[in-house]
């Protein structure tokens, strides 16, 4: 299965991921998660990547598809994958991933839309923490640690994302709307787009998306 996660900040796409990606045995290619390892590794493509990341704008098209594409071609994504982040932008969907795949002969099989109101959303996003080498995730309240602050599997510590803050949140919300909102009419024209309801709990979307991928 080859498939796009798509929504904005905090709808629930890294939560997911790891269930699809068990079940499914899919890789998972998460342009935001690689985006930061090149940032904390202080690489050139971190150091241009940086500002635009914490001002919660999006990284220039460019930088973005050095990454994917060499992520593609890995032998363990070749039986599916789930992007997660990518495309964000028309240019990215079109002259970029369709081409791709145009040329490995595979296509999109489904872009799951995860569709939530943006109220909901600066709870979720302020109340994150991370454990940064897995990218295991956890929220305050939503699914706190067994130990306020430690990662239940490693008991190392939690971090929280620099451009988790209401400020931050919402140029990246703005980025959404303007830039990756286009990217779901251009699926839903080809007929691929299926909506969730990600507002409901964690358990119920993972509902949602078994149901979708039957
Ligand atoms: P990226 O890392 O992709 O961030 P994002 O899109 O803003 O998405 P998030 O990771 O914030 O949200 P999520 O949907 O994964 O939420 P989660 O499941 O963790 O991108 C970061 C930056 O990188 C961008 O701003 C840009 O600068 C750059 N970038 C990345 N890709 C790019 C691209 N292709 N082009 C250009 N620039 C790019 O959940 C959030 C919280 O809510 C967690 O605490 C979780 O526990 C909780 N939660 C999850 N689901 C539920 C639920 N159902 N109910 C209650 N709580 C829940
Ligand atoms: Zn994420």
């Amino acid at each position: 299965k080859r498939l796009i996660l798509i929504g904005p900040p905090g709808s629930g796409k890294g939560t997911q991921s790891p269930i699809i990606k068990e079940e499914y045995c899919l890789c998972h290619l998460a342009t935001g998660d690689m985006l930061r390892a090149a940032v904390a590794a202080k690489t050139p493509l971190g150091v241009k990547a940086k500002e635009a990341m914490e001002k919660g704008e999006l990284v220039s098209d460019d930088l973005v598809v050095g990454i994917i594409d060499e992520a593609i071609k890995r032998p363990s994504c070749q039986k599916g994958f789930i992007l997660d982040g990518f495309p964000r932008t028309v240019v990215q969907a079109e002259k970029v991933l369709d081409d791709m795949l145009a040329k490995q002969g595979t296509k999109i099989d489904k872009v799951l839309n995860f569709a939530i109101d943006d109220a909901i959303l600066e709870e979720r996003i302020t109340g994150r923490w991370i454990h940064p080498s897995t990218g295991r995730t956890y929220h305050s309240k939503f699914a706190p640690p067994k130990v306020p602050g430690l990662d239940d599997v490693t008991g190392e510590p939690l971090i929280q994302r620099k451009d988790d803050t209401a400020a931050v949140l919402k140029s990246r919300l703005e980025a959404f709307h303007r830039q990756t909102e286009p990217v779901i009419d251009y699926y839903s024209k080809k007929g691929a787009v299926v909506n969730l309801h990600a507002e409901k709990p964690p358990k119920e979307v993972t509902t949602e998306v078994q149901k979708t991928l039957l």
